[in-house]
This record gives C-alpha cells, structure tokens and sequence, in this order.
C-alpha cells in the first residue's frame, strides 16, 4: 500500500504540473480555455447566477428592445440558457443564431420550444468554427469574466465581427473600461508571512510565496467584503469592441494617484463598466448594484496610508485572458 500510495501521489504531481504546462503552452493554451469554458458553463449553477442578476438582465433586456429591429439577423454567441436569443426573438428579430461549445445547447433549444419560439437556430459549436449564409445585424455577446478578458471575449467577439457582421453592424455590449482602484478591506487579511501575534512572528512563511500559484495573489471577492477605495476611482484602459483586437491593447498600466481616504491598502480591486450605449451599462464596483460578478483583488503587502500620500500601480500584462500572467508591484 505504501509504495502504491507513493506512485499514485508521483502520478497526480506528474499529472499537475502537465495541465499546468497545457495551459500556458501557445500550442495548446487554446484548446485548454476552450475545454475549461465548456466546463465551468456545464454547471447549471453558473446559469442559477446569472439569470438571477437582475442589473445585468436588466440592462441586456433593455439594450435587446432598444436596438434588435424587426427582421434583423442576430448572433447570440455563447447562448447559455438561451437567455439572449430568446430576448432577441420576442423582440421581432428575423432569425437569431445561438450558438454554444457547451452540451446545455439543447436545453436551450427546449426552452425555446417551451416558449413558442420559433425564429431562433440553435446549434452546438464553438463560434470560431460557426458560420452562416447571411451577414449579421446585431452580436449579442455576454463573455464577460470576472476579470474582464478570461472567457476570451475580445478573440471571440473579434473573430466573429471581422468574418459576419455587417460594416455598420451592432456588438452589444461593445465598450468597456477597466478599473484598479487601491482598496481597503472590511477585514485585513494581510499575507501569512506579515502577522505578528502576540509577539509570536511569522515572516518565514515568506519562503513559500514562490511555490504559490499565482492565484494566491489574485482573489476574486464578494463585494461585501471591500470597504473604501483610497483613491478616485479612474479606468486605466479603454477598448471598443466595434474594432479592438486582443493585439492591440496595451502590455502594461501604470499611475500614481494621491490618495484622498486614508486607510489601509490590501491591494487593487478590478472592476469594470461594460457599455450598450451611453444610457445603459453594467457596472460591477462593489460599490454599486451587486451583480453576479466577483471583483478580483490584486494583493499587495498591506500597509497603511494618509490622505496625500501617493499609491502608485505597475501592472506587467504579457496576456489578458490569463490573470495568471499579470505582474504586479507598487
Ligand atoms: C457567461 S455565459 C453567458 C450565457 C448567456 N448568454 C447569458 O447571458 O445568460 C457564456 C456562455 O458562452 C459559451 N461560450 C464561451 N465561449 C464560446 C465560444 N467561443 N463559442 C461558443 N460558445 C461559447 C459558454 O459555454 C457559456 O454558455
């Protein structure tokens, strides 16, 4: 049992550290991601969560009655529930693909039925692989991540608008801007390796940040759990799906702002604003609404700060759809 129990553990290690390497791996990296997406979107729970967010429905509902016409051709990629294609077609729309990687692409199409309607063609396929007879109206897309860009939105929506929509054709949402704002907790939660208890310290703990995996470093939060931001709150990049590529967007941020509520810096929150139009939005700063999103916090060695003191960010981003890339320090 015992030199079986050593192979076995041999086994997972080896096991590991080669999905590590498939992930990151430019030969297979892409296949990884679209494996996983499938994945995490099989569980109906991830649908629970989000058909229940009444901000991010809401906004999508309204955006669909405003801009989805009578007869137009209409993409729903990554269909999910059916959520949007269903919304485009009560809202007159001609013909409505949807389209998912995912095996739920049947129980959409029942959902539809269910609902008597008719107009909209569901079919299981990756949108890279997708293509149709006519050009399109309106992309109707909601690959949106905690972290912005790790459901590939940018690719996916990129490739699909430059092959089938019409010059003058609708991406809804289609402009974004990312937030880093420096945060306080509600509760500290320093790193291991800066306690002191009772005089009892722990700073050789310290050793083990290399082995970490950088998600130890990258905690997607409830937005309960974030109390004030320490400075105004600014995007730190801007990009309009209507011509973005993933290409184009910068490899690094970096600013300096004086900080105008003294408090603690935990590190920086990661929030986003994801445009229809200029009148309807989502906005996910723990500050506002709540929606089902969790805003990701970027830690740093806490430390304290005074109003006029200046908190500055460098963010090294060598790939956007992979938080687990991002370097950053203050
Ligand atoms: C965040 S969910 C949104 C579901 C639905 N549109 C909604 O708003 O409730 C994203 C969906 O897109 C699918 N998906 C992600 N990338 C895709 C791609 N490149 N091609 C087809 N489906 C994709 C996933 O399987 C998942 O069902």
């Amino acid at each position: 049992l015992g030199a079986f129990g050593k192979i076995a553990g041999e086994g997972i290690d080896f096991a590991l550290k080669l999905r590590r390497e498939i992930a990151q791996h430019p030969a297979t990296r892409g296949i990884y991601r679209e494996l996983a997406n499938r994945n995490l979107f099989t569980d109906l729970y991830q649908h629970d969560r989000m058909l229940a967010d009444r901000v991010r429905v809401g906004a999508y509902h309204r955006a669909i009655e405003r801009y989805v016409k009578p007869g137009d051709v209409v993409l729903d990629l990554g269909t999910g529930s059916g959520l949007l294609a269903l919304l485009a077609a009560k809202a007159g729309a001609g013909v409505v693909y949807a389209i998912d990687h995912g095996p739920l692409i049947d129980a959409a199409r029942a959902v539809a039925e269910d609902n008597g309607l008719r107009n909209i063609r569901f079919e299981r396929v990756n949108s890279r692989r997708f293509a149709c007879a006519e050009k399109l109206d309106v992309i109707l897309q909601e690959q949106i991540g905690d972290a912005l860009f790790e459901e590939q939105m940018v690719d996916s929506v990129a490739d699909v608008r430059d092959r089938l929509l019409k010059p003058g054709g609708l991406i809804l949402p289609a402009r974004f801007e990312l937030f880093l704002d420096p945060v306080q907790l509600r509760e500290a939660r320093p790193f291991a390796w800066q306690q002191e208890i009772d005089g009892l310290r722990f700073g050789a703990l310290r050793r083990l940040e290399p082995e970490q995996p950088r998600t130890y470093h990258f905690k997607p939060l409830p937005p309960g759990d974030y109390q004030h931001f320490l400075t105004r709150s600014e995007p730190v990049l801007a990009f309009d799906l209507a011509r973005a590529t993933a290409r184009e967007l910068p490899e690094r941020v970096f600013y300096k702002r004086p900080v105008t509520t003294a408090g603690r810096l935990d590190g920086f929150c990661l929030h986003f604003r994801a445009r229809f139009d200029d009148e309807i939005a989502i906005e996910t700063s723990p500050f506002a609404e709540h929606t089902c999103w969790r805003d990701p916090l970027l830690r740093v060695e806490t430390r304290v700060c005074a109003e006029g003191d200046r908190i500055s960010l460098r963010l090294e981003v060598p790939d956007w759809a992979d938080p687990t890339t991002w370097k950053w320090d203050q």
